[in-house]
């Protein structure tokens, strides 16, 4: 495994595959235990599953697992299977880690917190990342599971990522694919709400922005002008602003980025332009 702190994690496919191979016959295995990162062997016996650290995992844990394909299981060191998920007091909802065929996502009380039909969590960060064209100090609104930052980071010289929910931190310490906000050197964290902190930084200071809040309706303070206003003074000249909006062909996502385009242009940004691939907008200073 790539994170050994991290604890065994089995989603429905590992599952699945373990149950599969117990039909062929006992014996060593090759699996997952971090989500699809790295492989380790592991023990198939009559009772359960010899996992590392000498865990053996009765075969009824493995079937819970498989009977919850929405959800990421840790093992806990008494040989038991639990949801990887955090309540937070501070919002009063529920964080899930959800696996999909890549990286997983965050639901958010039900709701998963990247694009996932048609495409996987990666492949969704990588079009936002894509589109910023990340280089020199990047500021990163809404660190999430942290993708945006870590894909960010590989590709300038420092960023700047600001999380509301302390929770949200804590789910990202239990994601593997979340590890290298933790380890990148260039990468700084801060928890607050953006709309606040970001009148802390210094005019022209970034190069780029990375906006990918929640939807409208959740966060209208981050699409207000005032808001606005803040992301134009913090780029530089010549900087540029990707701002996620949602599938532009939609309805709703076609009058959120109408709005928010008139309103970055009413705070200066020169041009605006629609990445429908990104689901989102650029906005050059
Ligand atoms: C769409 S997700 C961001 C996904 C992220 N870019 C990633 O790569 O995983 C939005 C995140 O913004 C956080 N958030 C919500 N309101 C915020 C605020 N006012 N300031 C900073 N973060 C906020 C949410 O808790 C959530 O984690």
């Amino acid at each position: 495994m790539i994170e050994s702190s991290l604890p065994p994690l089995l989603s429905a496919s590992q599952a699945q595959a373990l149950l599969e191979a117990r039909t062929v016959g006992l014996g060593h295995q090759t699996i997952s235990l971090d989500l699809g990162l790295s492989v380790t062997d592991v023990i198939l016996g009559p009772e359960g599953v010899g996992l590392p650290g000498g865990i053996w995992l009765p075969w009824s844990q493995v079937e819970r697992v498989l009977a919850n394909p929405q959800a990421v299981f840790r093992v806990t060191p008494e040989a038991r299977v639990e949801k990887v998920q955090i309540f937070s007091q501070t919002l009063n909802r529920l964080y899930t880690l959800m696996p999909t065929s890549g990286a997983p996502t965050m639901l958010i009380s039900g709701i998963p917190m990247h694009r996932i039909k048609g495409t996987d969590p990666m492949a969704d960060t990588r079009a936002k990342v894509r589109a910023a064209a990340p280089k020199g100090r990047v500021l990163d609104t809404c660190t999430g599971l942290g993708y945006t930052a870590i894909l960010a980071a590989r590709r300038s010289r420092e960023v700047i990522t600001i999380e509301l929910d302390p929770a949200v931190i804590e789910l990202c310490r239990l994601n593997p694919w979340s590890q290298e906000l933790f380890r990148a050197a260039n990468i700084t964290q801060r928890i607050g709400d953006s709309f606040d902190i970001i009148e802390e930084f210094e005019n022209a200071s970034f190069d780029r922005v990375i906006h990918d809040p929640p939807m409208f309706n959740l966060a209208g303070h981050l699409y207000s002008t005032a808001y606005y206003r803040q992301l134009y003074r913090v780029l530089k000249r010549g900087g540029r602003l990707f701002h996620y909006i949602g599938d532009l062909r939609s309805k709703s996502g076609r009058n959120v980025a109408r709005s928010a385009a008139r309103r970055l242009q009413e705070v200066g940004f020169r041009v605006v332009k629609r990445r429908p691939e990104a689901f989102g907008l650029v906005a050059f200073k």
